[in-house]
């Protein structure tokens, strides 16, 4: 398996060979840092000395830009971070530039911004990797992670039964359906009808489950959808870039699907739960507290019961997303 030079803007154009692939190399990515640097040789068999990436974030990010700048750091390579504020880009200079100008400069360039199609340009104008950092649309490097933490947690993933209660018309949902469709898992949207993915995205996934024996279905009942699952998972119901006055409405709609001990009543025992962070699971944030004030809610998309309670890996998962993001930065600048 050779993925020098290639982009990763969407697992869409990746096989499942090719996901299995990156999250092998992940795990022994894991294992030799865990195993730490012998005296006088690097911390793995490949480091890039002499080489830098470049980290664009139009949005926020804690775990993504950390996971960039530990996995280039622990390759021997330089990073630069370009914040949402600071730079040209947007502004001043198109996407287009801006790729013909970082790829004079950089080795890799990872992008987190609006529109999947932003990133799908910058790739298209730029001489190096281009990494999806998070879009709209689709959070990649974040769907390695939750693949690596399942199979720690419940091994071989094939058939595994995932269930994604919440807003499934964004970036994490889809993602979702696209990694279950290609690694043959059973994908379960469990959401009012308004909030399940958009019926082109489900039909590509279909063509793909077709292929896999991946399972797609879609549920606006949380015990059907929650029935033996291995995994439950949600995300926060106003994501990144969304206006504050849609809060009312997903609150009025979503709040039957908070991931609660009611929903984990029907997974099996062991089942685990996932969040790509952060949560709303309490009222410990500035965003926490103006909605416990306006609308009385103390804990939001999962209860704070479940994100600090046995079935919970959430913490194990933010680790990982270190892990393969340095797999897929490896792999891709010819690591083996
Ligand atoms: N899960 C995730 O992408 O986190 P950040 O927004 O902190 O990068
Ligand atoms: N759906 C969320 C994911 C954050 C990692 C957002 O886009 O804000």
């Amino acid at each position: 398996m050779d993925l020098t030079g290639r982009d990763f803007l969407k697992l869409l154009d990746y096989t499942p060979e090719e996901i299995n692939y990156l999250l092998d190399v992940a795990a022994r990515l894991k294992a030799e840092k865990k195993a730490g640097a012998q005296p006088g040789q690097t911390l793995h068999k490949t480091s890039f000395p002499g080489k830098n990436i470049a980290l664009i974030f139009e949005k926020n990010s804690t775990r993504t830009r950390c996971s960039f700048e530990v996995a280039a750091a622990d390759l021997g390579m330089g990073s630069t971070y370009l914040g949402p504020t600071g730079s040209q880009i947007g502004s001043k200079e198109s996407i287009a530039d801006t790729a013909r100008v970082l790829s004079r400069m950089y080795d890799g360039i990872e992008y987190r911004g609006f529109g999947q199609d932003l990133v799908e340009e910058l790739a298209k104008y730029s001489d190096v990797p281009v990494w999806n950092g998070l879009t709209n649309e689709f959070h990649p490097t974040q769907m390695l992670a939750d693949m690596l933490t399942i199979r720690e947690h419940r091994g071989d993933l094939k058939g595994q039964k995932l269930v994604y209660m919440g807003d499934a018309r964004y970036n994490m949902a889809d993602s979702y359906m696209v990694v279950c469709a290609k690694l043959g898992m059973h994908f379960v949207a469990c959401a009012p009808k308004a909030y399940w993915p958009n019926a082109e995205l489900i039909a590509t996934c279909q063509a793909v489950a077709a292929e896999t024996g991946a399972m797609l279905s879609f549920t606006e009942s949380v015990p059907e959808a929650c029935q033996d699952a291995d995994v439950i998972c949600t995300d926060v119901w106003v994501s990144m870039g969304e206006p504050d006055e849609v809060w009312a409405q997903r609150i009025h709609d979503l709040k039957p699907y908070q991931v609660n001990a009611d929903a984990f009543r029907y997974a099996k025992d062991d089942a685990i739960f996932l969040h790509c962070l952060p949560a709303f699971h309490d009222t410990n944030t500035k965003i926490g507290k103006q909605i416990y004030e306006k609308y009385g809610l103390t804990e939001m998309e999962v209860s704070d019961e479940i994100f600090e309670g046995p079935h919970s890996v959430v913490f194990d998962e933010a680790e990982n997303r270190m892990h393969t993001i340095k797999a897929v930065v490896y792999t891709t600048l010819g690591g083996k």
